[in-house]
């Protein structure tokens, strides 16, 4: 069987346009046979384009010939066709089709291209092993369920570049190949072939360029970006991600948080039609962390954690009253009914999770049928007992569980046990949106690894007017000025205000162990720029991909991406990276170690 061509033949409508409106007119339709159903005499096709589906049909009394040819038709051939738009009779009328009131009776058929038998069917919903999917993306993205997730990023973005512009922000680009940013993540580099030993790296994000188009009066900017960082991949990270991008002049924390609620606010009502109700919650980061043990809680639901450090600190049981004299604390949450509903292996189970985030044990008390049942109340006087379940609110049922140790390890252990008992509760429900913000990072956190402080936002981030002072006596208690949009428990994008003073920066640097010619080195544009007029300024970034994630649903960043990458980095469809020509190699004055063992 040959294949057509078009020959000048148009295109009328797109598939899911054909109405009721149609009736008895001609139509040009063009896609791929989604189904074909042979009745002996007729045949239905369901035609696909990138709008969803119309039915089409063959008969007889057309022409024999063409029912013949229709007959060669197979799943995801490409075809062009021509027909006369036919009201459905009563009873095939498909009310779940948006085309379901019309059919299409063909009387010119072309076939414009053929497939091979597919490695999957196009369908929604059908469990296909994920390497499989990405290997035949081609296949994958014309499901129904990719195309709406990339059709709904492309709207975000859209309504982001209306938005933004409506506000007065400018979209202006910046580099690919540059210079290391201070995001603090490990760099793509690339070498360069003029001037041999020399590397770009790929940015982190486009941090010191929008700050620079500050410095030069911008204003208001916006860029739809593409990062790089090479770090472990999550199930909400990629090594190529995007975001949406911008910066501020003349403002503080409020301008900058009150202008990207009414982002959110139009995204969730255009896409999902939700109204999300505005100003969001500012809560502080000691305050999420103690209440949530996070710096993104999710706040769908309670279980907060609660401090019981002042009960059980000089009690017999030595894993509580020793972790609160070495300086830590004893917390915990109360899993309301789970006593009642967990059996003594699910908790043991709860505990071998607990030991994933470092801690050393799992304690907890349960109020099975409002009987106390814990290996550890044989330690506590009743009155310590008493205190506890008063402080935990418990009632029968209940089952409270206990981190003690430092506080960074009591929050990672209990927030993550707060989030895990929420999943086997089913108490995370996806269309819920609940948003806040987080403000007043610490400005520094310490780094085991290199023994300092190090940035916890970028170095470029302003501290608190009341902290400024604090720099010179405690640094480790300096705030920021920085702020995160958290959604659900997911940081979907975070920003602060910049330092905009000579001084200021170069203490920061001090305090961070920047030298002056590393500072210079690393960001001396941006330094020097900064020697002539700069605003006061700010801003922000969402990561997009994250954002898109939650709209759609999906807990896989691979799902919102056309091309993604795999765990380790790798382009399953490309093959990338890959070994280069020798030559290359030597053009770049490259000598690859990895050639060297072959
Ligand atoms: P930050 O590093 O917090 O800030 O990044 C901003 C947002 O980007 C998203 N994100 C990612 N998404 C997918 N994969 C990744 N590997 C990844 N890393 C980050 C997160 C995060 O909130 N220049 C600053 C912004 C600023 O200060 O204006 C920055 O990049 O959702
Ligand atoms: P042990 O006396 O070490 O056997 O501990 C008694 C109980 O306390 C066990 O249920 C342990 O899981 C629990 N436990 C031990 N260390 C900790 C800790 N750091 N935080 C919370 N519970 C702990």
């Amino acid at each position: 069987m040959k294949t057509e061509m078009l020959n000048g033949l148009k295109r009328t409508h797109m598939c899911t346009e054909v109405s009721v409106k149609n009736l008895n007119e001609e139509v040009t339709l063009m896609g791929w046979v989604q189904t074909r159903r042979d009745m002996g005499g007729i045949i239905f096709i369901d035609l696909r384009d990138r709008t969803g589906l119309v039915q089409i049909v063959f008969n007889n009394s057309i022409s024999s010939e063409l029912l013949e040819k229709a007959e060669k038709l197979r799943s995801e051939y490409v075809i062009a066709i021509k027909g006369i738009v036919e009201k459905r009779s009563d009873e095939t009328i498909n009310p779940n089709m948006k085309t379901g009131e019309i059919e299409v009776i063909v009387n010119e058929l072309r076939i414009l291209s053929k497939s091979e038998a597919l490695p999957f069917q196009i369908e929604d919903g059908i469990p296909t092993n994920e390497l499989v999917r990405l290997k035949n993306r081609c296949l994958d993205l014309r499901r129904n369920e990719m195309k709406e997730k990339l059709i709904t990023r492309y709207k975000i973005t859209k309504i982001a570049r209306d938005y933004y512009d409506e506000n007065g922000f400018l979209e202006i680009e910046t580099p690919i190949l540059t210079k290391s940013t201070p995001e603090g993540a490990r760099d793509y580099l690339v070498p360069s072939r003029v001037v041999p030993g020399t590397f770009f790296a790929l940015p982190q994000s486009p941090q010191l360029f929008k700050q620079m188009l500050m410095v030069s009066g911008y204003d208001r900017y916006i860029q739809i970006a593409k990062c790089f960082r090479d770090e472990d991949l999550r199930a909400d990270r990629q090594p190529e991600f995007t975001q949406i991008d911008l910066e501020m002049s003349f403002v503080d924390e409020e301008d900058v948080m009150t202008l990207n609620e009414g982002f959110l606010k139009r995204v969730f009502k255009e896409i999902l039609n939700v109204d999300i109700p505005t100003p969001f919650i500012r809560m502080p980061y000691k305050e999420a962390m103690d209440r949530f043990g996070s710096d993104k809680p999710d706040i769908r639901f309670g279980m907060e954690l609660v401090d019981l450090s002042d009960i059980v600190k000089d009690c017999d049981f030595k894993v509580f009253s020793d972790a609160v004299a070495r300086g830590g604390s004893v917390r915990a949450i109360n899993a309301k009914g789970c006593g009642d509903k967990f059996s003594r292996r699910e908790i043991d189970a709860l505990g071998e999770f607990a030991k994933i985030y470092r801690a050393k044990g799992l304690a907890w008390i349960s109020l099975e049928n409002g009987e106390i049942k814990s290996a550890i109340t044989k330690f506590l006087k009743q009155e310590e007992i008493d205190s506890i379940l008063k402080a935990m609110d418990a009632e029968s049922g209940d089952l409270i569980l206990f981190a003690a140790d430092v506080n960074d390890i009591v929050y990672d252990v209990l927030g993550n046990l707060r989030l895990e008992v929420a999943r086997k509760l089913d108490l995370l429900n996806k269309d819920d949106y609940k948003f806040l913000w987080v403000t007043e990072f610490p400005q520094f956190e310490y780094s085991e690894e290199e023994q300092r402080l190090v940035a916890k936002h970028h170095p470029f981030t302003m501290p608190m007017n009341e902290d400024i002072p604090l720099l010179d006596t405690n640094p480790a208690s300096v705030r920021a000025k920085a702020y995160d949009v958290v959604l659900n428990g997911v940081e979907i994008g975070g920003g602060s205000l910049r330092i905009y003073n000579s001084e200021l920066q170069e203490k920061m640097f001090n305090l961070l162990g920047i030298d002056s010619e590393t500072a210079h080195e690393r960001f001396g544009f941006l330094l020097n720029a900064f020697k002539y007029g700069v605003p006061p300024h700010g801003g922000m970034a969402y990561g997009l991909d994250r954002l898109v994630m939650l709209i759609t649903k999906t807990d896989n960043i691979k799902d919102v991406i056309a091309f993604p990458k795999l765990q380790n980095s790798s382009c399953p469809l490309t093959d990338a990276p890959s070994v280069v020509d020798y030559k290359q190699l030597r053009d770049l004055r490259i000598k690859s170690t990895a050639e060297e063992k072959k």
